[in-house]
């Protein structure tokens, strides 16, 4: 079967939607301090091992436990040394918190050098370059004066450059600036003096002065000019699971993040650190403004994480949440002569952020708490503040709340995207918009490889076609530092001095680079692959996991009688039961004389066929048979399912027209192991000469990495279209420009 694109370039099928690529910035993996925020300095305030207000610390397995009951790795507690920092030659430090240097602190450094140093060992080291100059200073404090010896320096104790700081009296800022006078990557920042007697510090930092903007308490350049590069509409931020928190103290406070950053009170995060929170809210809408794009705030409306034992918030907390999301709004909007206005100008910008644009109310909340909290805060903010567009996290206009935009978020594997260029296709037109605000292949491609970018960009064909409606997505998550993962893949790897994008990186710049002004009509004729999953049926009785057997591929039957003791059944098949993959499997559910076979692919959840089941007795008989895609389902002999797997399309594409450049655009994906001919066949006549833009790569594994940062980049070439028809090379992704010829 040949493949073939028919295009209408001139039949308009809808506009582009502007903001249709945006970014989302979640301090996750170390994202934020050591990472888009350029200190340099760990456990700078020395409350890194400070276990979070309410939950308790569990020596034994290194973890902490919410008030709610929800257990999270905990590896740096204070009560087994200061994280970041190590004492040599005679010096001693210990933590206190008493006399710290405001109430934001909860901890200071009492330092009795005697000759020695104290050292601050940085993210992984701290990278320093020839020439370049950084920023340091401290508030700290010494009955007895001081003077402190502040240097760069290697592993190996030689001295890139240092300053001396005399120390005396009560608190006070003491800063110089440092130039190396070497590149390492690994140095590290020591504290020495001969001083005999305490001397407190208060807070520590060391910032490049050649930050994005040149902006102090800024960016790391090469990281924030990644971004920019990826020509992002809206950066969505800060989060994520970190606005919800695992526990009311854990959850997100825009007022914890603006200020002096000295004066900001840490913020425990779910991801297993704790933040200074100098990458704040102030920072997130500068860099906003400084890169020209749109800001979207995500505001905690009361609750915590619903996947981690979560607390609903009291009236009052709810109203203190409230308040601070409202107080969030005035810092960016009002005018510098109002309460909030006056906070932002004396940070540094008197006229508002006009980038403020969306407010999403929660993250990944849902269900009747939820709708409960997203009305309250709707409806009021809503009323106070019509200028700016609302997402909610959950389709709560089918409870007949008043909803403009849903966040949908997917985490799966390729063929779930590649499967999924529909999904769209039968929107309501007049209903809610959709914002896919999260979403990576994740399940085989963890470190972020060339198969998870061809079933992301297969599936963003699919949004394209649909962006009358679904006028937004992003990546999830932005940033990993692998010396500190916590969840992969990541669109960008860095390290203390350098980074790499991974080829979902590149896809999407691609497809931000490549917009068009309109999206044409078009068809996709293309050959499927069928999908022919293995796995294992079993299922669930008392809790346990009963295995049945092997089954999917060829023909197979397999039955078991279940136990249905508690009038609900559970049968998972083709769990593919690989560690760390047990969501990816079928469920038949059946409940309440109801049954539905559920696809669980990633986090994502697609309802595949309901049907009617009656469930009498202690136990029911369950038969499944496969063929191929196709399986049938029966419960004591009846019938109850027969479904058909959806099966992935060879190409997939869309086809939007640049009208100032005269010129059709098509986006192609080739998500097979062959080069495909494809014939492109338009209504208005195409110049035989293309400029055709791929990423490839040898195979469907291959990726970036920090030796091989470029190994996977899109090339472009001109090519000729000979007969109409184009070669697609296997495993590609494609942004082929052609003149439209009048
Ligand atoms: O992107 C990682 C996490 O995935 C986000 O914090 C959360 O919103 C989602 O569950």
């Amino acid at each position: 079967m040949l493949q073939t694109i028919n295009i209408s370039p001139d039949k308009r099928l809808c506009d582009i939607s502007p903001a249709l690529y945006g970014i989302f910035f979640e301090d996750i993996s170390r994202a934020g301090d050591g990472g888009l925020y350029a200190e340099m300095l760990i456990n700078r305030a020395f409350d890194d091992g400070v276990t979070p207000e309410g939950c308790t610390y569990n020596a034994d397995c290194k973890t902490i436990t919410s008030p709610t009951g929800w257990i999270s790795g905990f590896n740096c507690s204070e009560t087994e040394g200061i994280h970041g920092w190590t004492a040599s030659g005679g010096a001693q430090m210990t933590l206190t918190d008493k006399d710290t240097l405001n109430k934001a602190r909860k901890r200071a450094l009492n330092v009795r050098f005697n000759g020695g140093n104290i050292v601050n060992h940085g993210f992984q080291g701290i990278p320093v370059k020839a020439g370049c100059t950084y920023r340091f200073y401290m508030f700290a404090r010494s009955g007895a004066a001081a003077d402190i010896n502040i240097s760069i320096v290697s592993e190996s104790g030689k001295i890139y450059d240092h300053q001396m700081l005399a120390v005396e009296g009560g608190y006070a800022k003491y800063e110089c600036l440092l130039e190396s006078s070497s590149d390492d990557g690994k140095a590290v920042l020591s504290l020495s003096s001969n001083s005999t007697d305490t001397v407190t510090i208060g807070f520590t930092s060391l910032f490049p002065t050649d930050t994005f903007m040149g902006r102090e308490n800024g960016l790391r350049k090469d990281l924030a000019e990644k971004l920019t590069a990826l020509k992002p509409a809206f950066l969505r931020f800060p989060g994520g699971c970190i606005v919800e928190g695992f526990s009311k103290e854990t959850a997100h406070r825009f007022e914890d993040t603006i200020g002096n950053v000295w004066e900001r009170r840490p913020h425990w995060l779910l991801w297993g650190y704790n933040t200074t929170n100098g990458l704040g809210y102030h920072e997130f809408l500068q860099f906003c403004e400084d890169a020209g794009i749109d800001a979207m705030y995500v505001f905690n409306c009361g609750m915590t994480c619903q996947a981690r034992c979560p607390d609903y918030f009291n009236d009052a907390l709810v109203e203190e949440m409230y308040n601070d999301a409202v107080h969030a709004i005035l810092y960016a909007a009002a005018p510098p002569d109002t309460e909030w206005g006056a906070k932002r100008a004396a940070n540094g910008h008197s006229e508002p952020f006009r980038c403020l644009k969306y407010l999403e109310i929660g993250n990944e909340n849902y269900g009747e708490e939820y709708n409960k909290r997203y009305k309250y805060f709707y409806d009021r903010i809503k009323a106070e503040f019509p200028q700016y567009a609302y997402i909610a996290t959950d389709h709560t206009e089918k409870s007949g709340l008043p909803t403009e935009t849903v966040d949908e978020h997917f985490y799966s594997d390729p063929i779930f995207f590649a499967a999924n260029t529909d999904m769209y296709d039968s929107l309501d037109r007049d209903g809610v918009d959709i914002y896919v605000g999260e979403y990576a292949a994740t399940i085989g491609c963890k470190k972020g490889n060339l198969y998870g970018a061809l079933g992301e960009a297969a599936f963003l064909t699919g949004i394209e076609r649909n962006q009358d409606k679904v006028k937004m997505t992003s990546y999830a998550p932005l940033f990993n530092n692998p010396a500190y993962t916590a969840w992969e893949p990541d669109l960008i790897s860095f390290n203390n001095h350098t980074s790499y994008g991974i080829p979902s990186y590149y896809m999407l710049k691609m497809f931000a680079e490549n917009r068009g002004s309109y999206v044409c009509e078009h068809t996709v004729i293309t050959e499927q692959q069928k999908r022919r999953e293995q796995g294992v049926f079993r299922y669930t009785a008392s809790g346990e996991k009963v295995t049945v057997g092997n089954i999917g591929g060829n023909r197979q039957s397999l039955s078991a009688d279940v136990d249905i003791t508690d009038g609900k059944l559970t049968v998972s098949f083709w769990d593919t039961c690989a560690e760390g993959e047990d969501q990816n499997r079928y469920d038949l559910v059946c409940e309440n004389g109801k049954s539905s076979v559920i696809h669980y692919n990633g986090w994502s959840k697609e309802v595949i066929c309901e049907g009617c089941c009656e469930l009498n007795g202690s136990s029911a008989h369950i038969e499944i048979d496969t063929d191929g895609d196709e399986f049938e389902i029966r419960i004591n002999g009846v019938l109850i399912h027969k479904a058909v797997l959806r099966s992935v399309p060879n190409i997939s594409a869309v086809c939007t027209v640049d009208e100032a450049a005269g010129e059709l655009i098509i986006k192609l994906v080739n998500i097979t192991e062959k080069d495909i001919a494809v014939n492109i066949n338009s209504d208005i006549q195409l110049s035989d000469k293309a400029s055709v833009t791929v990423l490839t790569a040898e195979s469907m594994e291959s990726g970036n990495s920090f030796e091989f940062p470029e190994a996977v980049v899109p090339v472009t070439n001109e090519v000729v279209i000979s007969n109409g028809k184009l070669n697609i090379a296997a495993r590609s992704v494609n942004v082929i420009r052609t003149a439209l010829i009048r």
